[in-house]
């Protein structure tokens, strides 16, 4: 695997030592030295947020964070993005290869075929408020979903991980549809499975028993892009937290439930939800410039929302194909939103001002995801929601090559800086 070696001098139990380690070279990316031995030596890594940590070997996605660069499985996203759809994504994250045009046909056949849900998962959703956010609601059914599918949760079987990742990708747009209808009081609509995914979201999400709604194929079409645009980014927060939850060898729908509560976050997957109440609270473009000092304060928690990221120091190339949708859709449907303005602004802004260039700090995909959301008439509180579909696949991918590989139980170490050993002091003596 490797003929190169990383030499680290360090003290090994009180004497002065070199230590050898191997260095691993991937397809791209950064050369990758394995300090897993140094355990034996007394010594441990310390890398708080994992900023130079792989934690795996992963052949699905590759992000090369200074070009700007997504490929899954190799192809650039904007090809991705251009010419697939986000079935065909995922099975290509799934399986590794585009499918054939007959392989393709099936995988469509199987994931239509698993979209209802059992009736009794309705029951637990009249467990929840009304109010509750659509993520609780959505971390909940999923996870109880492991008490319904029996028939699949072998993790160690090939065919059980598959139909379990058939089961997640068919079913999540109909819980997600169950809870928004749920808020709001109407009956859940039954999937259809004569439309595309992204048509058949739209229609559980705004038809009415009384009321057919009319999917038009340009907005289910951009549904589908928003979904195929999320469905994967390597060792995100939410990825790596389905990796870590399925080493311990648990249930894949209790390890998706994981990695759905772990994108709720601002920082991850609610980014979306907060850009659109950052614009709301901006308002006007004539505030934009006092929003760009508060995020360039140190001493004001304000984040210029949807700007950022961890790997990209450039533009993120999903916020450039979202831009595009979100004009598309805008253009369709006619609608001249104001907060779209404002954003081009911010970002004009943003784009010119030292603080970000220093910082290589580029708008991201939920910059415009939400503006785009908002038109298509996703309600706010859904967005993370949508995020959640679209990863969907990525999550279940992951997960999927984690077991089919050698892997152990994830346990990072701590530097610990506690108290040194004391004895306990009784109650009647503190
Ligand atoms: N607004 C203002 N300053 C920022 C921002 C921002 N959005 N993001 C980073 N910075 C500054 C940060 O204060 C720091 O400055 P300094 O070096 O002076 O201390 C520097 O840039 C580096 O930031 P960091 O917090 O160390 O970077 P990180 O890699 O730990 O965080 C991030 C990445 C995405 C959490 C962060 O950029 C952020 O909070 N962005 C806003 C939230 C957001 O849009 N998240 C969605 C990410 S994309 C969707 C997904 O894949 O989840």
């Amino acid at each position: 695997m490797t003929d190169k070696l990383a030499r680290l001098n360090a003290n090994v139990k009180g004497q002065e030592a070199e230590l050898e380690l191997p260095v691993y070279k991937g397809t791209y990316g950064p050369d990758v030295i394995d300090v897993r031995a140094l355990t034996k030596s007394g010594l441990l890594t310390y890398d708080p947020g994992f900023v130079s940590t792989a934690s795996c070997q992963s052949r699905i996605t590759f992000i090369d964070g200074d070009k700007g660069q997504l490929l899954h499985c190799g192809y650039p996203i904007e090809q991705l993005a251009e010419q697939s759809d986000f079935l065909e994504v995922s099975y290509l994250l799934l399986h590794g290869e585009l499918p054939s045009a007959r392989e393709k046909d099936n995988f469509i056949h199987a994931v239509t075929r698993h979209t209802l849900v059992h009736e009794q998962l309705a029951e637990i959703l009249k467990g929840f408020y009304r109010d509750a956010h659509p993520m609780a609601v959505l971390c909940g059914l999923v996870s109880a979903m492991s008490s319904f599918y029996h028939d699949s949760l072998d993790i160690s079987s090939a065919p059980h991980r598959e139909k379990t990742a058939l089961r997640l990708i068919a079913k999540m747009p109909t819980l997600a549809a169950m809870a928004y209808k749920y808020a709001l009081g109407q009956p859940a609509m039954t999937p259809r499975n004569d439309l595309s995914y992204g048509g058949n979201f739209l229609h559980m999400m705004f038809a009415t028993p009384c009321e057919p709604y009319k999917v038009s194929p340009t907005l289910a079409k951009a549904m589908d892009k928003i979904f195929l645009l999320h469905a994967d980014h390597e060792q995100n927060a939410s990825t790596s937290t389905v990796r870590m939850a399925g080493s311990s060898g648990a249930n894949p729908f209790s390890c998706i439930a994981a990695g759905i509560a772990a994108l709720w976050g601002p920082a991850h997957g609610g980014a979306n939800e907060a850009v659109l109440k950052m614009l709301d609270e901006i308002g006007d473009e004539s505030r934009i410039d006092h929003y760009i000092a508060r995020a360039k304060d140190k001493k004001d928690p304000f984040r210029l929302m949807g700007f950022g990221h961890r790997v990209y120091k450039n533009f993120d190339p999903r916020a450039r194909v979202m831009m595009q949708t979100c004009n598309e859709v805008l253009a369709e449907l006619g609608i001249d939103d104001p907060q779209l303005k404002i954003a081009k602004k911010l970002e004009e802004i943003a784009l010119r001002d030292s603080y970000f260039i220093e910082r290589n700090l580029y708008p991201n995909v939920d910059f415009y995801s939400g503006i785009t959301l908002k038109a298509l008439g996703i309600p706010r509180e859904m967005f993370t929601v949508v995020f959640a579909i679209g990863r969907t696949p990525g999550w279940i991918s992951h997960w999927h090559e984690m077991l089919s590989e050698d892997y152990r139980i994830s346990r990072p170490r701590q530097l610990y800086t506690g108290p040194a050993r004391r004895d306990f002091v009784p109650l009647t003596e503190r």
